[in-house]
């Protein structure tokens, strides 16, 4: 159970005399001025988590590209940015994202199944560092794509190690049975077929096994994998630059340890050492690990419906906002934002108002809570905005960055009239 000694978020989220806050910003004062749902990210968190990869790759040539898919607000990316950090994109819409806050286009790598040619062509015109392929046909359009705008595609191969992420298997993405990256036995074919293609010139290799993860031991057996392939690739005669590693890493939901990033990066750099590797441009591509525990979701309490059988806790934020619990049962802790109980704890099913009985956000939460009174949803700062939708029609929620003692908005509350833009009756 979380307690206020083992919050999620600590200690850029905890309790000041009674009050959950946000570094020095207390979440009630937020939740008053903006409205619920709202998401509220730490700067100072988010710049913390960032500092475990840098450390733990110092004195290295690495680049660590954010997967902005766990987050995709402006505000995080510039913020990221800033810090030095490259971009793991996976649509043309992440690309302008990354551009829209000056990203530099060599810093960004471009991954998933199913780029379009017209995807590729404007990576390519805004000069992108590399095209993480994920299919031999793949690396036939995007070498054609390439000759046809007089550009030559810098090109690394997803291969897949068949390692097991051990994490939910929606998420698990490193097995044979997924549908990302080139099998294992097929890797080096493909790297030959590549490096004979005339669009394309062979930069690195790449993997990614899977989020959520919470131990070390996959990526040590995925990083063996990849370097025997790597041996096997650079003697058939096609060198690479860089070694790309992935993201991936898990955060504390429910009172997981996993690895802290430098602790994580001293173990695999000491193989990559071992193996004659370390000086090998690095690249990983953390999202999760960078964003998830710098961000709460906060909710107003709309309606208790205590029952024979179960207790609703009717909240205003819904699936629409949080999508984990629906589609991956996950946890994320509830707590309330002042510390003094109100009467006494019982155990609510905490849902929102979306007309689905999937639309839960917690199950059996032990929670002293009146009517009105405000939440927050923790570990909300990954995978919850960038995959919010409108269903029911629900516009979009706000959000704000703290740092230190100041708050500002960096996003608006989605719109009523926003929600039919571009509809044509
Ligand atoms: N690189 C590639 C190629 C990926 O597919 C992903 C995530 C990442 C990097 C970043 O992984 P991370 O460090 O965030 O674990 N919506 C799900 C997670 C989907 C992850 C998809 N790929 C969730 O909410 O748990």
């Amino acid at each position: 159970m979380t307690t206020a000694n083992n919050l999620p978020g600590a200690p850029f989220f905890g309790y000041r005399q009674g009050q959950l806050c946000a570094e020095d910003v207390r979440l009630a004062d937020l939740a008053a001025e903006h409205g619920t749902p709202l998401f509220v990210y730490s700067q100072a968190a988010i710049l913390h988590a960032l500092g475990a990869y840098q450390r733990g790759l110092a004195g290295r040539d690495a680049l660590i590209c954010y997967a902005m898919k766990a987050n995709s607000s402006l505000s995080i990316l510039k913020l990221l940015a800033q810090a030095g950090c490259g971009f793991d994109i996976v649509s043309v819409g992440e690309l302008e994202r990354a551009l829209a806050v000056g990203a530099a286009p060599q810093k960004i790598v471009f991954s998933g199944v199913g780029k379009t040619r017209a995807e590729m062509r404007r990576a390519l015109e805004a000069g992108i560092g590399c095209f993480n392929v994920e299919s031999e046909a793949e690396l036939a359009v995007l070498s054609d794509v390439a000759q046809a705008a007089g550009r030559v595609a810098p090109v690394s191969l997803r291969v897949n190690p068949n390692v097991d992420a051990r994490t939910h298997p929606y998420i698990s993405t490193g097995l044979k049975g997924n549908k990302f990256g080139i099998a294992h036995e097929q890797a080096l074919a493909a790297y030959q077929r590549a490096a004979a293609l005339p669009g394309l010139r062979v930069v690195g290799i790449d993997c990614h096994i899977g989020s959520q993860i919470t131990e070390a031991a996959p990526y040590l057996e995925a990083l063996e994998r990849v370097l025997d392939l790597v041996t096997a690739i650079e003697a058939a005669g096609v060198p690479l630059e860089h070694l790309d590693f992935g993201g991936g890493l898990g955060i504390d939901y429910a009172g997981e340890t996993p690895p802290d990033a430098q602790d994580l990066w001293r173990q695999l750099l000491a193989r990559l050492d071992a193996r004659g590797f370390g000086q090998r441009k690095l690249m990983i591509e953390p999202g999760r690990s960078l964003v998830g525990n710098a961000g709460v979701c906060l909710t107003e309490v709309l309606y208790l419906k205590p029952g024979e059988q179960k207790n609703f806790c009717i909240v205003d934020a819904a699936m629409n906002d949080l999508p984990r619990p629906a589609l991956y049962q996950a946890y994320h802790a509830i707590v309330p934002l002042g510390e003094a109980p109100h009467g006494e704890a019982r155990s609510w099913e905490v849902v929102g108002p979306v007309c689905e009985s999937g639309d839960w956000i917690g199950h059996d939460r032990s929670l002293a809570v009146q009517q009105g009174d405000r939440l927050a949803v923790m570990s909300a700062g990954a995978y919850c905005m960038s995959m919010a939708s409108n269903y029911n029609s629900r516009p979009r929620a706000a959000e704000v960055m703290v740092s230190g003692a100041s708050a500002r908005l960096v996003r608006q509350r989605e719109s009523l009239a926003g929600l039919t833009t571009g509809e044509i009756v």
